[in-house]
């Protein structure tokens, strides 16, 4: 079970999309078995599949015992997509019940993973540098950086990358990739956001680029992931490009291993 956290310090770069459509393309296109987890209060992922983020219990019920992982897992309409929805108690979870006494509470999401059976498990984050980006950091073995072509998204990549490594030190996971969404293959100053990218997470920057496309966003309002409803869209190619891109990644790291 490959374990990923997709994450980034400033608001809106497309994690939840990313998270969604790459989470997707793995189960339709390639037959893995996935578990998403939203774990932004805003449960954006949550909506993003039709499911109502207050008719569900998140993975704070688990965090504070009171309910197993099995019990908070949502069965997707799509095969072999299952997801633990968000709802707003997460954004405050650490400072209550059983987690507020607790020294080792970021640990405690990687504990509650650790015997499931997935392929792979996306881990969707709130964009802040908190508790829970660090609890998801903690319980994951890789994790996807997402960024869009503007000055404070590339900037915010520094900050994201100290906060990185200072968690890294204790528990090792390493930086996927860097994915770019929002792309317009004719910016003017394509060329140095890639270099700045490059100076923050060197030799990390995906090939693939994510276009803008609205096709993203009314996906999302249908509750479907892009593949289901606008298979043809630019934005489905640049996803269904981004995923195999990962897997590739993956599978030659494992090789190496
Ligand atoms: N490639 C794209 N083209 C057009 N719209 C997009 C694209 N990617 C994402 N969007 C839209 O932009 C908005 C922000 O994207 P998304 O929710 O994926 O970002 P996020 O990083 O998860 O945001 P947050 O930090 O608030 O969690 C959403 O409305 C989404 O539908
Ligand atoms: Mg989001």
């Amino acid at each position: 079970m490959i374990t990923i956290a997709v994450s980034s310090f400033k608001g809106g770069t497309g994690k939840t999309s990313i998270s969604l459509n790459f989470g997707s393309a793995l189960a339709q296109f390639h037959g893995k078995k996935v578990l998403f987890i939203d774990f932004d209060a805003q449960a954006n992922l949550t909506a993003g599949f039709g499911f109502d983020p207050d008719s569900h219990e998140s993975m704070a019920a688990v965090l504070q015992k009171k309910k197993t992982v099995e019990e908070v897992i949502l069965k997707t309409d799509i095969p072999n997509l299952d997801l633990i929805p968000a709802d707003t108690w997460l954004e405050r979870v650490e400072v209550t019940g059983v987690l507020a006494q607790d020294r080792y509470s970021h640990e405690r999401l990687k504990e509650s993973l650790a015997h499931l059976d997935y392929d792979y498990v996306l881990i969707d984050t709130p964009p802040s540098l908190c508790w829970l980006t660090e609890s998801a950091f903690i319980a994951s073995d890789y994790s996807l950086v997402c960024a869009t072509p503007e000055f404070y998204s590339i900037k915010g990549l520094q900050r994201l990358s100290y906060f990185m490594h200072y968690i890294a030190k204790r528990h090792p996971f390493e930086v996927l990739g860097v994915a770019l969404s929002f792309w317009n293959h004719r910016g003017k100053n394509n060329e140095t956001f890639l270099e700045v990218v490059e100076s923050t997470f060197p030799g990390k920057v995906l090939d693939t680029k994510v276009r803008r496309d609205i096709a993203v966003s009314e996906s999302a309002i249908h509750g479907k992931p892009i593949f289901s409803i606008f298979p043809k869209s630019r934005a489905a190619d640049d996803f269904e490009a981004l995923t195999k891109e990962l897997l590739e990644k993956m599978e030659c790291k494992a090789a190496l291993h």
